[in-house]
Formats: C-alpha cells, sequence, structure tokens
C-alpha cells in the first residue's frame, strides 16, 4: 500500500484501466470458482452419483441459492437423462464446463489489457519525468552522480517498477479474491474440511513470508551495480582514444569485470532466492492437500459423510488456492524488488532543484545598460575559486578574462549564465540580480560557446538550429560564415545537411569549435560568453577561429576568455586574473606599459 502511494501521482492518470482491471479480474475470480465447481455435477453424472429429482425447484429467495441451484441441477440431470440418455447429459455438461473456462480466460485477458495500458503509461511518465528532472537539475548535481547511474535508473529500475505493477494487483486483488471465492465454496462444500484446512495455512504463510526478508536490500544491491558498469560503458564510449592511447584496456576491462562479478554474485542470490519460492510453496501446498487426503477420504469412505464428486471438487478447489498462494508469494518479491527500484527512480525525480526560479521571477527580454559582478565570491566545494571578484561589462563591449589555468575564467561563465550560484555577492543584469530573473529569460539573453565544443550527432543544420529554432538555411548560412565555417562546410558532400558523428567526431577539433560559435551567432543574442577552447590549434585554423571570434565581437556586449592572447588585443578591457582575484586590468596598450603580469603572459606567448 505504500508502494503505491508512493508511485500514486503516476498512476492516478491511468486509474480507470486499474478499476477496468480490478472489475474483470473480479469475474475471472468468480468464473475460475464457478468452472471448478462444475466440475461436481459432472463427476456425479459420470458414476450415476446425481440425487433423482423429476419435481422441478421453485426459487425461495438468495437464502437458498445453493440449495436451490444443486436441485435444479439435479433436476435437469433426472429429466434430461430420462429423456436423452446419460450420453447426452455428460455433453451438456462438458458444455457447461467449457463455457465456465472460456469465460474465466477471456476475463483474464481483458483484465491483463487493461492493465497494460496502466503499466506502460507509468513506464513512460516515469522515463519522461526522469529525463524531465536531468534537464532541469543543475550542472553541479552531475559532479556527483556518474551518468551511467541515472541510465540504469531510467532504463532498467523503471522497467521493474513496470513489472511490479502487475504483480500489485495481483497481489492485492486478483488472487486473494480467487482464494476467497474457493474458500468460501469450500466451506459450503464441507465446514470440517476446510477447518481442519486452514489449520496448515498459518504455517506454510510464515515458512514463505521468511524466504522473501531482505529481499529488497538485495535487489536494491543489483540495481546499483547495475549503475556502476553502466557508467563504466559511459565512460568508455565516450573516452576510448584515450583509453587505446594509453593502452588501458585492460585497466577498463577489469574495471568492467569487478563490476559485473559484483553483479553477478548479487544477482545469483537474489534469484534463488526467488527460484525458491515457487518450489517450496508447492510443496508446502502439496503437504497440505496429502493431509486433506488422508481426513477427506476417511469421510469419504469410512464417515459416507461426503460424496465423491463433492471430495473430488474440493480437492480441485484447495489445487486452486495453491496457485493463487504461488503467485502471491512470487507477486511479493516482485513487489518488494520494485519497491526498491522505485525508491531509485523517486530519487532521482524527487531531488530539490537548488537553482528553481523565485515564484515571482521576472522575464527578462532586453539588456539596456550593463552586467555587474558585484564582490562576488564563489566555491564549489571547500575552497574559494572566486574571492571579491568585482567586473563591470558595459553594453556594447568587449571583456577578456585571461590567466592561469584554474584561476576562475570558466567560472565567471558558469555563475553568469547561472548555471552555479554565487556564494557571496550577487550579480545584476541592468540592475536587477540574476536571480530575479527566470532562468529560461537570463539564458535567452546569452549566447554561449563552452570551452569544449559540445555538438550532437546530428546534422550541422540541425546542430545550428539549437540557437534558433525557426532559422532559414540562407540564416544559417550567414551565421556559418560570420563564423568562419562555411568555408569548409560547403566543401562536405551534404553541405549543413552533412551528420557530424558522435559528438561532432567527424570534424576537425577547430571546425568544431567554429560551429559552436556560428550556433551561438545564430542565435543572435545581446550578449555572448566565449570560453575559447585550449585545444591548440595550427596557426591556420587559429587564424579562421580568431576571424571568426573577431566578426562575432562587434556590435556586441561579450565576455571572452581567452588562452590565446592575440585574439583578445582589441578588446576594450583585459582583466587579469590569479588565483580567483583580479591582478590586472585594463587595455593592451596599459596593460604591456605596466609590464606586469600581462606583459608576461604576452612574452610567454609570443616566445612560444
Ligand atoms: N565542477 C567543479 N567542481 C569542483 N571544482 C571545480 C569544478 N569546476 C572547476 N573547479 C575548480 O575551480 C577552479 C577554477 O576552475 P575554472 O574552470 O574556472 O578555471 P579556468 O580559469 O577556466 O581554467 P582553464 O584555463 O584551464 O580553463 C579550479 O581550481 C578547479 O579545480
Ligand atoms: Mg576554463
Amino acid at each position: 500500500m505504500d508502494y503505491i502511494k508512493k508511485l500514486s501521482r503516476f498512476i492516478v492518470p491511468y486509474k480507470r484501466y486499474g478499476y477496468l482491471n480490478i472489475f474483470f479480474n473480479v469475474l475471472y475470480a468468480l468464473f475460475s470458482t464457478l468452472a471448478m465447481v462444475s466440475l461436481m455435477p459432472m463427476i456425479n453424472v459420470l458414476f450415476g452419483e446425481t440425487e433423482k429429482l423429476t419435481i422441478k425447484p421453485v426459487y425461495k429467495g438468495i437464502k437458498e441459492l445453493k440449495s436451490f441451484g444443486e436441485d435444479y441441477l439435479n433436476y435437469f440431470v433426472t429429466t434430461t437423462n430420462e429423456s436423452d440418455g446419460p450420453q447426452q447429459t455428460l455433453l451438456y455438461m462438458i458444455i457447461l464446463i467449457i463455457s465456465l473456462f472460456l469465460l474465466k480466460n477471456i476475463f483474464n485477458y481483458l483484465a491483463l489489457f487493461f492493465i497494460t495500458f496502466l503499466r506502460n503509461g507509468v513506464l513512460k511518465d516515469l522515463r519522461d519525468s526522469i529525463y524531465n528532472k536531468v534537464l532541469t537539475l543543475p550542472i553541479s548535481y552531475y559532479s556527483e552522480k556518474k551518468k551511467g547511474d541515472i541510465i540504469a535508473r531510467i532504463s532498467g529500475d523503471v522497467n521493474e517498477v513496470k513489472n511490479s505493477l502487475l504483480a500489485v494487483l495481483e497481489l492485492i486483488v486478483k488472487e486473494p479474491l480467487t482464494i476467497v471465492f474457493a474458500i468460501v465454496t469450500m466451506f459450503t462444500i464441507s465446514m470440517k474440511l476446510t477447518i481442519f484446512v486452514f489449520l496448515f495455512i498459518p504455517v506454510a504463510g510464515l515458512i514463505i513470508s521468511r524466504i522473501g526478508k531482505s529481499l529488497k536490500k538485495k535487489s536494491n544491491r543489483v540495481q546499483t551495480e547495475q549503475g556502476v558498469f553502466l557508467s563504466t560503458l559511459e565512460e568508455t564510449l565516450s573516452g576510448l582514444k584515450v583509453i587505446k592511447g594509453f593502452n588501458s584496456e585492460k585497466r577498463f576491462n577489469d574495471k568492467f569485470q569487478a563490476s559485473t562479478n559484483r553483479f553477478y554474485n548479487f544477482s545469483n542470490v537474489l534469484m534463488n532466492r526467488q527460484n525458491l519460492a515457487s518450489p517450496a510453496s508447492e510443496f508446502l501446498g502439496i503437504a497440505t492437500i496429502a493431509a486433506l487426503l488422508w481426513y477427506g477420504g476417511s469421510m469419504v469412505l469410512i464417515e459416507n459423510s461426503l460424496s465423491g464428486g463433492a471430495f473430488i471438487t474440493y480437492m480441485a478447489l484447495a489445487y486452486q488456492i495453491l496457485t493463487p498462494a504461488k503467485a502471491i508469494s512470487k507477486a511479493s518479491y516482485k513487489v518488494k524488488a520494485g519497491n526498491a527500484a522505485a525508491d531509485r527512480v523517486l530519487e532521482i525525480i524527487e531531488t530539490p532543484s537548488l537553482l528553481e526560479d523565485k515564484p515571482n521571477a521576472k522575464v527578462k527580454t532586453d539588456f539596456t545598460s550593463d552586467i555587474k559582478l558585484n564582490n562576488i565570491s564563489f566555491k564549489y566545494e571547500n575552497d574559494l575559486v572566486l574571492k571579491n571578484f568585482t567586473l563591470q561589462v558595459p553594453k556594447g563591449k568587449s571583456v577578456a578574462l585571461v590567466g592561469q589555468s584554474g584561476s576562475g575564467k570558466s567560472t565567471i561563465a558558469n555563475l553568469v549564465t547561472r548555471f552555479y550560484d554565487v556564494n557571496e555577492g550577487s550579480i545584476t543584469i541592468d540592475g536587477e540580480n540574476i536571480k530575479d530573473i527566470t532562468k529560461h529569460s537570463l539564458r535567452g539573453l546569452m549566447g554561449l560557446v563552452t570551452q569544449d565544443s559540445i555538438l550532437f550527432n546530428d546534422s550541422i543544420k540541425n546542430n545550428l538550429l539549437l540557437g534558433k529554432e525557426d532559422a532559414t538555411d540562407e540564416e544559417i548560412i550567414e551565421a556559418l560564415n560570420i563564423a568562419n565555417a562555411w568555408e569548409f562546410v560547403k566543401d562536405l558532400p551534404n553541405g549543413i545537411d552533412t551528420n557530424i558523428g558522435d559528438s561532432g567526431g567527424k570534424l576537425s577539433g577547430g571546425q568544431q569549435q567554429r560551429l559552436s560559435i556560428a550556433r551561438a551567432v545564430l542565435k543572435n543574442p545581446p550578449i555572448m560568453i566565449l570560453d575559447e577552447a585550449t585545444s591548440a590549434l595550427d596557426t591556420e585554423s587559429e587564424r579562421l577561429v580568431q576571424d571568426a571570434l573577431e566578426n562575432m565581437m562587434k556590435n556586441r556586449t561579450s565576455i571572452v576568455i581567452a588562452h590565446r592572447l592575440s585574439t583578445i588585443q582589441s578588446a576594450d578591457q583585459i582583466v587579469v586574473m590569479q588565483k580567483g582575484e583580479i591582478a590586472e586590468q585594463g587595455t593592451h596598450a596599459e596593460l604591456i606599459a605596466k609590464n606586469g603580469v600581462y606583459k608576461k603572459l604576452v612574452d610567454m606567448q609570443s616566445f612560444e
């Protein structure tokens, strides 16, 4: 029940399928009992045990329903026997049995038919929610979590939940009802025998629940391990070049196998636990039947208090209880496994987003005056990466950030785009704190070129369309021109429709960079944030990228993070950073004249 409550918001949209399933399961349970009961008159006909009744019985209300039914059947058998012979009667009985069994199975199918929509619907919605969450969670979340783990949850765990949903309904509706109907009928056949049977049930139940204990923990371990090896796979796929280049195949292979080995061991324990369920309950059931045979047999043989047909039907019903009892124990394992999986799925879905927009956040559509970083301090983990950092970027100006690796340049880009929030101080745009603006509108004002070109396995056109969804081919070509990329795109076999491979792998580093610049250009935002790649480009492509940057910075407000100082000589202001603080700032000429850190950096680069 707790489990259902946990998932309720995903189940509710499909609840009518749940009700339909329950409805047909009630019919199923009823008809499976009726089908068994219909064996009784057949056996009685076969062995001539039917009570002779030649007067048509009259209906005397619901209380007498059982005896009325029996009498009517006996009357029918007696008269048909007399008029058409026993073989004909047998045929009628067979038709009755077949029809009841047919109905039972039709209802079973219908119940499964409807629940399918609920199960697959919940599966789909869970996947959608995780994916949606993956998109909304802050970047910082992924420094902690492994990607493979998320993949495992969105594929494996969600499936586990789907499977358990059928089990849950079997557990709370179908099988218990089947048992209840069977037991009620058993009581009507023989009170004494049923009380005897009941002495065995608690014992069996106790043993079965013992087996089920600790299953949740075990299944959780299996799923977690799945996340581990999927993470390794994911990293391997994206790092193949390095793995091969460093001859590290064995190292990764060992890591992967260590995980699959643990998975192997955990799953063996888990599955064998599950495997035990069915044989154990079957044997317990048969033991009950054996006791029944002994006790009931004496009722038939010695006491003569039970007819042969009734006893056989009774046995069939008792066996009929076994199947659901088995199914219940199996289903309860599935539910336990599903419960563990649901916890893992919900953990992601319910992770609070630390960077949620304020409820009254403003939508900002234009940029009029400046961006300011007011005395900000920031740390990713324990150490301050930026300390009391202050910077103003007026509209229409370009500000370049330079400095050693690790001095906090990319961090500034992360903060201005609000991938992270500052710890102290504030960032304002036109005097408004960016925390008071919706993230969507804030980022709408900015074009972002990241340090590593992030491209998708799609055509050049589709990669660029991220910048502007409804761009025409002409606009795309113009953006490619500005970014100095048209020069190589035009020679590609399919032009802008050429697929560029995984992460743009079919292109050179410089080409990838120019494409990601073109993407930002196509967006044509008022503010550009550009993190120049460190990867060494040859002089030719360096010049091409540099031209692209200069084209892009024209008439725009831009924050450019540069490693190649030649790129930013024309910037309106150059900020030299050192360990998260400003060491110097000014124009190129001023800083050269100052003969400080910047001069040293420039000298070093020209020396190269
Ligand atoms: N996601 C992160 N989690 C924890 N620490 C981080 C994270 N990203 C960066 N850092 C740390 O923050 C500091 C500044 O990193 P940043 O990426 O801003 O440097 P950078 O100036 O861009 O360097 P580079 O020139 O090499 O790109 C570094 O010391 C780095 O170790
Ligand atoms: Mg950087």
